[in-house]
């Protein structure tokens, strides 16, 4: 720096902090008055600032805003935009895409979630969740795929890619034909193999015993039973003189 720049530069720094040490110098002298007064009422704002009323704030969303968030896709089939997609296409947009992550044929590549296959392990010790396996509705995989994948490029397929890729993994879960174009037409048609297994919420009679104003608190199931054994913490309490007193059998 030149020794005139640095002159300026000295001049504006010196300006720049006038205002805070008065402000300093000010809040030193007021600091005795402020402590003494226990309860001091948070600051009000002056009188003169304008409040802005509820409806001002923010602005109409714009026709092209709202499309762009309106994307879900319902079991039904509402939401879903025009286009079609063969499962060949599928394919090589998916190996192109997604293999990466999801193994070639949705096996899942490393620990990245597995995508095909698992049927019939929902009861296992290891259930094996996939959209053959679990899922309920071909759309949820239509509205996921579009909306968050691929990982990192999320809504950067078109909506015809995305039919492609759901007739691929639709395919690798065996449920349409190598054949097979899906489109917006024929999308309700298609059904997931778990579907029968989720059923609406059943708690107002499943549960009604508990939904009552005075639920029981205390002994409610009768004598206690042992039914199985923590068998690798061997917590479980034995039986015989040892066991705890109390309604254990
Ligand atoms: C960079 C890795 C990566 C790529 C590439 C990728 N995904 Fe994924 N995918 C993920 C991760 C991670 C998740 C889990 C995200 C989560 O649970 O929040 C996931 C989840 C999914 C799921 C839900 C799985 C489930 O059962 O919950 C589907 C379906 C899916 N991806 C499809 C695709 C498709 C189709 C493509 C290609 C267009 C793709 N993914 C590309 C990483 C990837």
């Amino acid at each position: 720096m030149s020794k005139s720049a640095e002159a300026l530069f000295l001049a504006l720094a010196l300006a720049a902090t006038a205002p805070v040490m008065a402000g300093a110098a000010w809040a030193a002298s007021d600091a005795p008055k402020v402590a003494t007064a226990p309860q001091a009422a948070p600051a009000q704002p002056p009188a003169s600032l304008p409040v802005p009323k509820v409806t001002e704030l923010g602005r109409p969303a714009l026709k092209e805003e709202i499309a762009a968030w309106n994307i879900d896709v319902r079991p039904d089939g509402e939401g879903l935009p025009e286009g079609h997609g063969s499962v060949s296409d599928g394919e090589q947009l998916f190996l192109d895409n997604c293999a990466t992550c999801h193994g070639e044929f949705g096996e899942g590549a490393g620990r990245w979630p597995v995508l095909a296959g698992g049927r019939g392990t929902l009861k296992s010790e290891r259930p094996e969740k996939t959209i053959g396996s679990y899922w309920p509705y071909a759309s949820t995989v239509f509205d996921y795929v579009h909306r968050a994948m691929p990982f990192g490029n999320a809504q950067s397929l078109t909506p015809d890619q995305t039919y492609a890729i759901v007739a691929y993994l639709l395919n690798l879960n065996d449920i349409v034909p190598a054949d097979f174009v899906l489109s917006r037409e024929n999308f309700p048609k298609v059904a997931l193999p778990n579907n029968p297994n989720f059923f609406d919420d059943d708690r107002t009679t499943s549960e009604k015993e508990f939904w009552n104003a005075n639920p029981c608190m205390k002994d409610c199931s009768g004598p206690m039973k042992v039914t199985a054994r923590a068998a690798i913490l061997d917590v479980t309490p034995d039986e015989g003189k040892d066991a705890p007193k109390g309604n254990l059998e």
